[in-house]
């Protein structure tokens, strides 16, 4: 019996648009190691991981997947995955010179990182704050400080000056909620700081380095989309008990609003304000900074990964560790179902809810899902293969659960998965991998999982096949 040969296109069971973004992507500290190269001035999270007790085994990004020297072969990994764009960030403390002002061999690692991901024919997706701010700056008060978002739109246009004729896209922050309430609220991230009134300002200056920045790669990249990524979640409410549907409206506000809405309505949540106005009153929200805020972006990120399902918290149960400033008395639930190796839910309709939430309440502008992925505990099998088949089951349905929303009428342009390699995880250093490509952190060799093949199956067939 013969063969019948079905062209790759037609076998796709769920097609994704013409000129779909399929990308993966990494962030600087986490992959890139060479912390002390060419200039680049140490940042809170070497200042964070140095300090005992503050990531898994004290694990640093020190050497991470050594890519600031390996970059040449991940981007032939990337050609063999068939990878059509790649979102990476660009360390500010690589491009800031100690001191203040710009150190030019930072930009040259991104300029050849750049040329040779147009060599290679794929779209080079710039984020410029993974979260990596240069210690210098936090020890004038980092985030806290109005003045950082001015040194962070002085970045940006020396950025855009040097690549802003060769990246595609920008994103300005990735999840500033982050940066926010875990590096300045709960302190479980860098630089480690804890409180709420401060978390706040953090954010609020977070917001306001966007906005500078949109202004100054408008200026200097004006050819070029400029997006920021955000990590908004699907907040659900445990029951329809009052007591839960206000908690969930809270982490929705704090999580979601609080960013979305100065963004795209220029305008911060007035529940949100109430809520806060015993730990600030908002001073630092100086005239004119919400017209900066809401300046227009070409397009919005989101960093997808587990819905949120929460309730108030048994009575007198009062969480003094909570990221959320007003979030003491709320308690997370777990999905019922499976899990990650994160421990986080497993449920792509939150990534189908949130991406018609974005449309409904926000209009209608082009999406890209700027992260995607789980972490498992991968190994290298005797065979030399590393099976991964919850990941891409993970990923399937998650491509499947975006399907819907494209069907339903979102312009979702693109997907990155997160993440190309395995990395350095944060607080939880190496012992979690998100990767598609293995790394072994010995020998710094790089496996492609089964899940790599897989989507290098899917992007040949522009979408999810039988
Ligand atoms: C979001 C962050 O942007 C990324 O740095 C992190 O590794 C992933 N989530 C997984 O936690």
């Amino acid at each position: 019996m013969s063969t019948l040969a079905v062209p790759a296109a037609q076998a796709a069971e769920l097609r994704f648009p013409p000129g779909f973004w399929w990308g993966a992507a990494t962030a600087a500290y986490q992959i890139e190691g060479a912390v002390a190269a060419d200039g680049r001035t140490p940042s809170i999270w070497d200042t964070f991981a140095a300090t005992p007790g503050r990531t898994d085994r004290g694990d640093t990004g020190e050497r991470a997947a050594d890519h600031y020297h390996r970059y040449p072969e991940d981007i032939g990994l990337m050609t063999r995955i068939g990878l059509a764009a790649y979102r990476f960030s660009i360390a500010w403390p690589r491009v800031r010179a100690a001191g203040g002002g710009i150190n030019p061999a930072g930009l040259d690692f991104y300029e050849r990182l750049v040329d040779a991901l147009l060599a290679a024919g794929i779209r080079p997706v710039a984020t410029l704050y993974h979260w990596d701010l240069p210690q210098e700056l936090e020890d004038t008060g980092g985030w806290t400080n109005r003045d950082t978002a001015g040194r962070f739109a002085d970045y940006a246009a020396a950025v855009a000056g040097r690549l802003g004729d060769r990246v595609s896209m920008w994103n300005t922050l990735n999840e500033p909620w982050c940066s926010a309430f875990l590096g300045y609220g709960s302190g479980g991230h860098a630089p480690g700081r804890r409180g709420h009134r401060q978390a706040l300002t953090a954010a609020h200056h977070l917001l306001l380095a966007h906005g500078r920045a949109v202004q100054a790669l408008r200026a200097a990249a004006p050819g070029s989309q400029v997006s920021i990524a955000l990590n908004a979640g699907a907040v659900r409410p445990v029951s329809d008990a009052p007591a839960d549907l206000d908690a969930a409206r809270r982490i929705d506000g704090l999580l979601n609003r609080l960013f979305l809405d100065p963004i795209f309505r220029g305008g911060y949540p007035a529940d949100i304000q109430a809520d806060t106005a015993t730990l600030t009153d908002w001073s630092y929200v100086h005239d004119g900074d919400l017209a900066v805020i809401a300046a227009p972006v070409d397009a919005l990120g989101v960093n997808y990964y587990q819905p949120d399902l929460v309730g108030a918290a048994p009575a007198g149960r009062v969480d003094a560790g909570t990221p959320y400033p007003t979030g003491e008395d709320v308690a997370f639930h777990p999905t019922p179902g499976p899990t990650t190796g994160m421990g986080w839910s497993i449920d792509p309709t939150g990534l189908r809810d949130l991406l018609l939430r974005f449309r409904r309440d926000y209009g209608d502008l082009p999406v890209y899902v700027t992260e995607n992925g789980a972490s498992f505990p991968d190994e290298v099998g005797p065979d030399g293969r590393v099976a991964d088949p919850d990941r891409v089951a993970y990923l399937r349905a998650h491509l499947a659960a975006a399907h819907e929303a494209i069907a339903a009428g979102v312009d979702l342009r693109g997907y990155f998965v997160w993440s190309l390699l395995d990395n350095f995880e944060w607080a939880y250093g190496y012992s979690k991998r998100f990767g598609i490509v293995h790394v072994d952190y010995d020998t710094q060799v790089r496996t492609l999982k089964d899940s790599a093949h897989w989507y290098r199956d899917v992007i040949a067939a522009g979408g999810l096949p039988h």
